[in-house]
């Protein structure tokens, strides 16, 4: 069979020049990792091939008998994980998770409280330009100005005013550890449903070094990509009660066919992150989190909270007199690519912003450790604080190429 440089060249040059760019620069964005050649494998297989409307076992096509040992395994494994009791597999990304969950216990108008999108919340929890915002009634709960957290009591006090009937909880740029019951005690105080987006830090719930949302959620959703470290895709969560109104939501309520490929390559994940080894890696991101934060400290960079329990920091850049956007590219000259984030109380519009989000995923899988982790932040602190001076972006361009040359992947891939 012919390969991708035979059949396409172009995008064969695009795959490589993209392995490169994995290779040779520093992927410190919170939400991106390396997944595994396994992984990868299994997201590029056969099962591409395959319709398999419906759920296994139960198919409106023939010839689903290994597809459904796929699924049945992906499904097996998340529910010894994370202790669930139901498990969808077939939602294809985090978003179509949150949608699912929503069409299936709310009616259209109906009102749903979660996080503001400047706060660390999501799109998809209720921001205006997403379905989510058009769809529903949507009030936000942010964090405390001088503390960055979120406070509990106000959670509860907007509650009871707005009255929701669903609370959504979990966040895209919130360093600290989420309260899931006090989440739940919010929501019983208004008899709301509470869902867990744990799409961040699916990763570390599996890992044992944050709390899991299970006992006090009714619904959990997932992406399957972040500190989970598997394949680009989603998950849902919950309790059996809901597990008919949640699968018959997911299909044929939004979506036709699942994508097979993608099941099996999240079984895979589902394996490795039931390795001893998992658990190591997640503890390490998050060490690697608070070294990194508190170096940048030293360096007199304002994080958001005054510092991480997870694996991101959000740090203010208004003390240092550059935008979120201004600080992203001069450190993407200097092979270290991270995300601009708008912060608490953002001034700025989101393609400006006051901010930027680091995460340790990607570089905790390459196996850097602390040392590494104060080196790195060492390099971002230089590059920030000689914004004018493009030679000092050559020179940490140089420090990276050689500190990732220590720190290999993806050397013997076969993707041709
Ligand atoms: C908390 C949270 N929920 C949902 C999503 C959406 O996931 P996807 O990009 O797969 O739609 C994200 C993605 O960044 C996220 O951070």
């Amino acid at each position: 069979m012919a390969g991708i440089k035979e059949t396409d060249p172009e995008i064969a040059e695009a795959i490589g020049n993209e392995i490169n760019r994995l290779q040779h620069k520093l992927q410190l964005i919170a939400s991106e990792n390396y997944a595994s050649e396994a992984v990868m494998r299994a997201q590029g297989c056969v099962m591409t091939n395959k319709y398999a409307e419906g759920y296994p076992y139960k198919r409106y096509y023939g010839g689903c008998e290994f597809v459904d040992a796929a699924e049945a395994l992906a499904i097996e494994r998340a529910k010894k994980i994370f202790g669930a009791e139901h498990v969808n597999v077939q939602v294809h990304s985090g978003s179509g998770a949150n949608m699912a969950v929503y069409f299936s216990c709310l009616e259209m108008g109906d009102k749903i409280l979660s996080m503001d999108l400047n706060h660390g919340g999501h799109l998809s929890h209720g921001a205006k330009v997403s379905f989510s915002g058009k769809y529903f009634e949507v009030a936000h709960y942010g964090v405390g100005k001088e503390t960055g957290r979120i406070d509990y009591a106000e959670v509860e006090s907007i509650a009871r005013k707005f009255k929701p009937k669903l609370i959504v909880c979990g966040a895209s740029a919130y360093p600290r550890d989420i309260d899931f019951k006090a989440f739940r005690d919010a929501a019983d105080s208004v008899d709301a449903y509470l869902m867990a987006d744990i799409a961040h830090i699916a990763g570390l719930i599996a890992g044992g070094v944050h709390q899991s949302p299970v006992e006090h959620s009714d619904f959990i959703t997932t992406t399957t990509h972040k500190t989970l470290r598997g394949p680009r895709g989603g998950m849902i969560m919950c309790k059996e009660e809901f597990a008919k109104q949640i699968d018959k939501m997911v299909f044929p309520g939004i979506q036709g066919g699942p994508l097979m490929h993608a099941i099996a390559a999240k079984a895979v994940c589902f394996k490795e992150a039931m390795a001893p080894e998992f658990k190591e890696y997640q503890q390490q991101v998050v060490k690697n989190c608070k070294k990194m934060a508190e170096v940048l400290m030293k360096e007199e960079f304002n994080l958001i909270s005054g510092g991480t329990d997870n694996h991101l920091i959000l740090v203010d850049l208004n003390n240092k007199g550059i935008t979120g956007k201004d600080a992203e590219g001069a450190l993407e000259e200097a092979g270290i690519t991270l995300n601009k984030n708008t912060i608490p109380f953002e001034t700025r519009s989101p393609f400006i912003t006051s901010g930027v989000r680091i995460g340790t995923p990607a570089v905790t899988t390459r196996g850097m450790k602390e040392p590494e982790m104060e080196q790195v932040a060492g390099l971002i602190a230089r590059v920030i604080g000689n914004m004018e001076d493009s030679g000092v972006r050559e020179k940490v361009k140089d420090e990276v190429e050689e500190l990732c040359g220590r720190f290999p992947i993806y050397e013997d891939l076969k993707w041709q």
